[in-house]
């Protein structure tokens, strides 16, 4: 049976000449047992017909965003909600300008402006249209956001001129939409252990010293790397986001817990140090809460270093990882220090990335991280943290695979 059997695309079919590789995408999706709803702008039915749509797609075609039966039976909010993927095939420039700049001024723009769902979109244009700095701005953008796409593709175009700009063949379309909706298990049978979020240091029962890190990267790697077939080990600090599906988690407090947690997950093929651990704990703390009395002084706390957990997976002799990738959250110097980093550490990788205030980095959605190798550093452009841990997760699959 094949992964999209059961899975629901969503397939906006714009106003572009490639409409016409529409049908050969909707029924290589039928054939795996893909559900296809279908959407049709009111350019898109210059090129192909809402009949030919439905026929293949067995389903009804929408198109009006005013159509009060279908806003009874199926608000446009809906429509995206019943869907596991949305797919823009044609893309064209116009609908991509749409996209970047968040118009709803009919029925596709406004599902892809109201949906949550992931979305891949196949660009079609004229040559010139998709190399104009306006185009490529908006897919950049879009691809900040999250949005992914395939294509185009290089070659005689319909307009007579050559270059970038055909929409991929629907065999690729199909190829991308199943990498998506069912990703090959290229990590099964391996084990991932995963740290993430911040530590708490206590310094009585109800204080303690933590920092701004949300867990958010750290737990969409664990996600990545589960997708990709990995039994995972997710040990995380205190963080106020929802487990993973399909990763098993160690809820930790301290540092010298989460190096418990870690050591006991052991041994694992592949370790990723996300969480951003305190490098100090309080050596005073006290037992019962410290109260304030009138004329004694504020307490002083001396502070004690603690475990380093990345250095002590990267040093585990047998017992070490095959692959160990640490993180350097930097506020200076960013590659500088983070190829210190590597060499001081001991481990394979350190995905780098700025957390200076300015960046709106730590506890946001989006990273910008530099891949820092023994061989060399790598620029990845900004993009939303689930992005960045799918890319990481690939990597990892590319050396354990
Ligand atoms: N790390 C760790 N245990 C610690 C401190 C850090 O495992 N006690 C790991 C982090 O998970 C991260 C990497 O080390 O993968 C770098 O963390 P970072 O906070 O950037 O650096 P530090 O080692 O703390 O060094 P500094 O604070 O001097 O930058």
């Amino acid at each position: 049976m094949s992964g999209l059997s059961g899975k629901r695309v969503l397939l906006i079919v714009a106003g572009g000449i490639a409409a016409f590789k529409v049908p050969e995408l909707i029924r290589l999706l039928r054939g795996k047992g893909c559900g296809v709803t279908c959407v049709l702008t009111e350019a898109g039915r210059q090129f192909v017909t809402p009949l030919t749509l439905q026929a293949l797609s067995e389903a009804k075609v929408y198109g009006d965003l005013f159509s009060l039966t279908d806003e009874s039976e199926m608000g446009h909010i809906q429509l995206s909600r019943s869907a596991d993927l949305v797919v823009v095939a044609p893309a064209t420039a116009d609908i991509l300008a749409k996209m970047a700049a968040g118009l709803a001024g009919d029925l596709a723009s406004t599902l892809l402006l109201a949906t949550d769902k992931p979305v891949l979109v196949a660009p079609a244009m004229n040559v010139r249209m998709w190399l104009h700095a306006a185009t490529q701005a908006n897919l950049a953008l879009l691809a900040a956001r999250g949005v992914r796409s395939i294509g185009p593709d290089e070659g005689a175009m319909a307009c007579h001129e050559f270059g970038p700009g055909r929409m991929s063949e629907p065999p690729a379309i199909l190829a991308a939409i199943e990498r998506l909706l069912d990703p090959p298990q290229l990590l099964k049978g391996r084990h991932a252990l995963v740290t993430s979020g911040p530590t708490h240091e206590p310094i009585d029962p109800v204080r303690y010293i933590a920092n701004r890190s949300s867990g958010r990267q750290g737990h969409a790697i664990a996600a990545a790397l589960a997708a990709l077939g990995a039994r995972v080990t997710l040990v995380s600090g205190p963080v106020g986001i929802a487990d993973p599906a399909g990763v098993s988690v160690r809820k930790v407090e301290t540092a010298e817990e989460m190096l418990a947690a870690c050591r006991a997950a052991l041994p694992a093929d592949v370790a990723v140090c996300a969480a951003a651990v305190a490098d100090w704990r309080v050596a005073n703390a006290s037992g019962g809460k410290i109260k304030k009395r009138p004329g004694v002084a504020a307490p002083t706390f001396e502070l004690v270093a603690n475990p380093d957990i990345l250095a002590t997976l990267a040093a585990a002799g047998p017992q070490r990882p095959r692959l160990v990738v640490g993180f350097a959250a930097e506020t200076d110097d960013l590659l500088a220090n983070a190829q210190a980093k590597l060499a001081r550490k001991g481990c394979d990788w350190i995905v780098a990335n700025d957390v200076s205030p300015a960046s709106g980095i730590m506890g946001g959605d989006e990273n910008a991280v530099h891949l820092v190798t023994a061989t060399g550093v790598e620029d990845w452009p900004r993009m939303p943290k689930q992005l960045v841990a799918e890319r990481i997760a690939a990597r990892i699959a590319d050396v354990l695979a």
